[in-house]
C-alpha cells in the first residue's frame, strides 16, 4: 500500500508541478493567503447549508454558558469569513481570531449581516499563541474546520484551555482522516501533499479526535458524521464539545 501511495503522490505532484515549484520558491503562500478567503466564502456557504441542522444543534448549547456579565464571551478561533455567526444566540460578545488578515473584508460583511451579536475585536494571530487574550476570559471557544490547518493542534488546544474559564466549553466541528487501511484513506494520503498547498495548510489525514482526547479537558463528547461534500477528499467530520 505504501509503495502505491508514493507512486500516486508522485503522479499528482507531476500533474501539479507548477504549484509545487511556486511553493518551493516561496511564491505560492502569499497568493494562497489572498485567494483562500474567496474560496472559503463559497465553500462555507455550501457547508453551512449541508451542516445547518448539526450546527444549530451544537450551538444551541451556547446560551446556557453565560458568564458573570450575563452575556456569553465567545472566541471564534480560526474565524475565516464568520460563517458561524448566524447560529449564535443574541447578545454573545464575539472575539474573532485568525492568522490571515485577508479575511477581514469577509468578516465585516458577516458582522453586518448578523447584528444580533456584539463584536469585540479581530485578533490577527495563530491559535498556538493567543497571548493577546487573557487567561480564563472566554465562556466559549468555537473551532470549525480549523484544527486540520494549524501547525500544532496540541499547542492550540493548550491555549484554548488557558483562555477558557473553569466550566467553559470548546465546541468543535472538524474533518478527520478516513479509517486507516481503507481506499479512501489511501487517496487522502496520495492527495495530501498537493491539497495542503491548495487548502492553505489543510491536512486530510489528521486524527484530531486523538488530540482532543489527550488535551486534558474534564469532559469530551465526540460524534462522528459522514463527509458533507462527497466530491471532495475531505473525510468524515467529528463534532462535539470539550469542557474545561
Ligand atoms: C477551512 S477555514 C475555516 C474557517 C471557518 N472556521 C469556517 O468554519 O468557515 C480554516 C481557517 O483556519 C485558519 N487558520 C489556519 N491556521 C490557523 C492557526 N494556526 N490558528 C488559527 N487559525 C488558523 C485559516 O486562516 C482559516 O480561516
Amino acid at each position: 500500500m505504501d509503495a502505491l501511495v508514493h507512486l500516486l503522490q508522485l503522479l499528482v505532484l507531476l500533474l501539479t508541478l507548477p504549484l509545487h515549484l511556486m511553493a518551493l520558491l516561496g511564491y505560492w503562500q502569499p497568493l494562497c493567503k489572498s485567494y483562500f478567503p474567496y474560496l472559503m466564502a463559497v465553500l462555507a456557504e455550501k457547508t453551512n447549508h449541508m451542516m445547518e441542522s448539526k450546527k444549530r444543534e451544537l450551538f444551541s448549547q451556547i446560551k446556557e454558558l453565560k458568564g458573570p456579565s450575563g452575556k456569553v464571551a465567545l472566541l471564534e478561533l480560526g474565524c475565516g469569513t464568520g460563517a458561524n455567526f448566524q447560529f449564535y444566540p443574541a447578545g454573545c460578545r464575539v472575539t474573532c481570531l485568525d492568522p490571515n488578515p485577508h479575511f477581514e473584508k469577509f468578516l465585516k460583511k458577516s458582522m453586518a449581516q448578523n447584528k444580533h451579536l456584539q463584536y469585540e475585536r479581530f485578533v490577527v494571530a495563530a491559535g498556538e499563541d493567543m497571548r493577546e487574550l487573557a487567561d480564563g476570559s472566554m465562556d466559549v471557544v468555537v473551532c470549525t474546520l480549523v484544527l486540520c490547518s494549524v501547525q500544532s493542534p496540541e499547542r492550540v488546544l493548550q491555549e484554548v484551555r488557558r483562555v477558557l474559564r473553569p466550566g467553559g466549553v470548546l465546541f468543535f466541528l472538524e474533518h478527520v482522516a478516513e479509517p486507516r487501511g481503507s481506499w479512501a484513506f489511501m487517496w487522502q494520503r496520495a492527495l495530501e501533499p498537493t491539497w495542503k498547498h491548495i487548502g492553505d495548510g489543510c491536512l486530510l489525514t489528521r486524527e484530531t479526535w486523538r488530540d482532543l482526547e489527550k488535551a486534558r479537558f474534564s469532559e469530551v463528547q465526540i460524534e462522528r458524521h459522514p463527509p458533507p461534500l462527497k466530491w471532495l477528499p475531505v473525510g468524515p467530520h467529528i463534532m462535539g464539545k470539550a469542557v474545561k
